[in-house]
């Protein structure tokens, strides 16, 4: 199998985290998401004990919570002794009402509006990741008028190439912070922003990178700023954050990363890195939201319309779902391994494109599905969607967003309950 919390068992039905996948289609319906809560907290203690380790005082993975936000995730991953790393006033707010420190969010974003930033300095946000020029002066402007001194941190652009998919790759010329050309005049405009306090660095690479070589390549340039900076400004950083994006395995061609060695390769590099140019080591701070999520998700769908292609054509199986619970196919053409959950023991003889339920052909989950000989009724699972499913999910067609069920030892609970259409209209102004 493709993780361990997949498995099958006597009755030929697909297990996850040990529970049989049709028990929980009947107890909670389909489409339905799914979370190794168990899963979970192992991924993410193992960012924060390797990094606290290997690397100096006051390292710590922040929790992004981009790729999967909901109240009850927080609380796993907070419990785990992660920090977390928001996007927006609607991610604070979610980790705030799960009962989150404030002073351990950290508030990202290239666009943060006037009224988020008056937000997160009113809710105490502990620091921000200062995007450009003009957040600069916001922020600044904001911790004025709320009377505080706000701890920020810079995201510099290094122009390192991730090798991973367009959308995804941010080291590179991006929207996202600024250019290593124009870094020291940032840092120069930050320093003198007088409620403003600069304490770290930050930069992100990309997203699903399989290989700590390009952190490491980032490193060496942000080291190299630090140098400069020191040189030229005095300015010695405590924090410095490379960002996330260790990839995960969603089928066999993937490769398997092994992070605690991956964290000890960054961590080795910027020690040495460091001293070599006679610089204070800073805390260094990584940004998991995939890796962290993504293996401990899993979406079933029923099969509903099964058509056998004729003429050459394709096949296709129609399932209650797709791209208003998962876009990725849609927008990233990306590749999903489909288990036929109600039926493992099956000869797959019949190959086909698994389609979702909305109106437009490009509402695909997987391509090339083998499974046995499909009929209407049976139990589709699609593996690893913990990451950048639930949060990208939308109500296109009207469709009702799934419920999240949570699974710890053995035991189901709901994290988030199923849409239904009187939420919907719930927001309809009915004249
Ligand atoms: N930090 C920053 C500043 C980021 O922009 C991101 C992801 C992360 C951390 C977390 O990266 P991760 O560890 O999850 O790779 N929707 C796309 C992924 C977009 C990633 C955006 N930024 C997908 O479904 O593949």
């Amino acid at each position: 199998m493709l993780h361990t919390n997949i498995g099958v068992n006597a009755a030929g039905h697909l297990t996850f985290a040990g529970v049989d996948t049709t028990e929980l289609a009947a107890r909670f319906g389909t489409p339905l998401y799914l979370l190794d809560e168990d899963r979970v907290r192992a991924r993410a203690r193992e960012y924060v004990q390797t990094m606290r380790e290997c690397m100096p005082e006051g390292s710590v993975p922040l929790y992004a919570g981009k790729a999967l936000s909901f109240a009850g995730i927080y609380r796993v991953v907070c419990s785990e002794g992660m920090n977390i790393d928001v996007v927006s006033q609607g991610e604070i707010a979610t980790a705030l009402a799960a009962g989150a420190d404030p002073a351990r969010m950290f508030f990202h974003g290239n666009n943060k509006t006037d009224a988020e930033i008056a937000y997160a300095i009113k809710n105490k946000v502990g620091h921000f990741i200062v995007d450009g020029f003009d957040e600069l002066c916001a922020v600044d402007r904001a911790a004025a008028e709320a009377g505080v001194i706000q701890r920020v941190l810079l995201r510099l652009t290094p122009g390192i190439d991730p090798h991973t998919f367009k959308a995804v790759n941010t080291g590179m010329d991006c929207q996202f912070g600024v250019q290593m050309d124009g870094a020291m005049r940032f840092l120069s405009e930050a320093l003198e922003c007088e409620h403003l306090s600069v304490v770290g660095l930050h930069c992100h690479i990309g997203s699903q990178v399989f290989d700590a070589q390009p952190f490491l390549d980032a490193a060496d340039i942000m080291l190299g700023f630090m140098q400069d900076a020191l040189t030229m400004r005095g300015f010695i950083p405590e924090l410095l954050d490379l960002g996330g994006g260790f990839g995960v395995r969603y089928t066999e061609a993937d490769p398997h990363v092994d992070i605690p060695a991956e964290i000890r390769r960054i961590a080795a590099h910027v020690r040495e890195g460091a001293s070599k140019r006679g610089l204070f080591e800073p805390a260094i701070m990584l940004e998991p939201g995939r890796s962290i999520v993504a293996d401990a998700g899993m979406t079933l769908y029923t099969v509903g319309q099964v058509k056998p292609g004729t003429l050459g054509a394709k096949s296709y199986v129609s399932v209650d779902g797709g791209m208003s619970d998962d876009p990725r196919f849609a927008l990233y053409g990306a590749r999903y391994t489909v288990y036929p959950a109600s039926r493992m023991n099956g000869e797959k003889d019949f190959v086909c494109t698994v389609a979702g339920r909305c109106c437009e052909s490009g509402d695909v989950v997987a391509e090339n599905v083998a499974l046995p000989s499909p009929r209407r009724g049976d139990l589709l699972a699609v593996a690893v969607t913990g990451a950048y499913n639930f949060s990208m999910a939308s109500n296109y067609n009207r469709v009702c967003r799934p419920a999240l069920v949570m699974l710890r030892g053995g035991e189901a609970r709901v994290g988030v309950r199923r849409e239904t259409p009187e939420d919907l209209i719930s927001r309809d102004v009915i004249e």
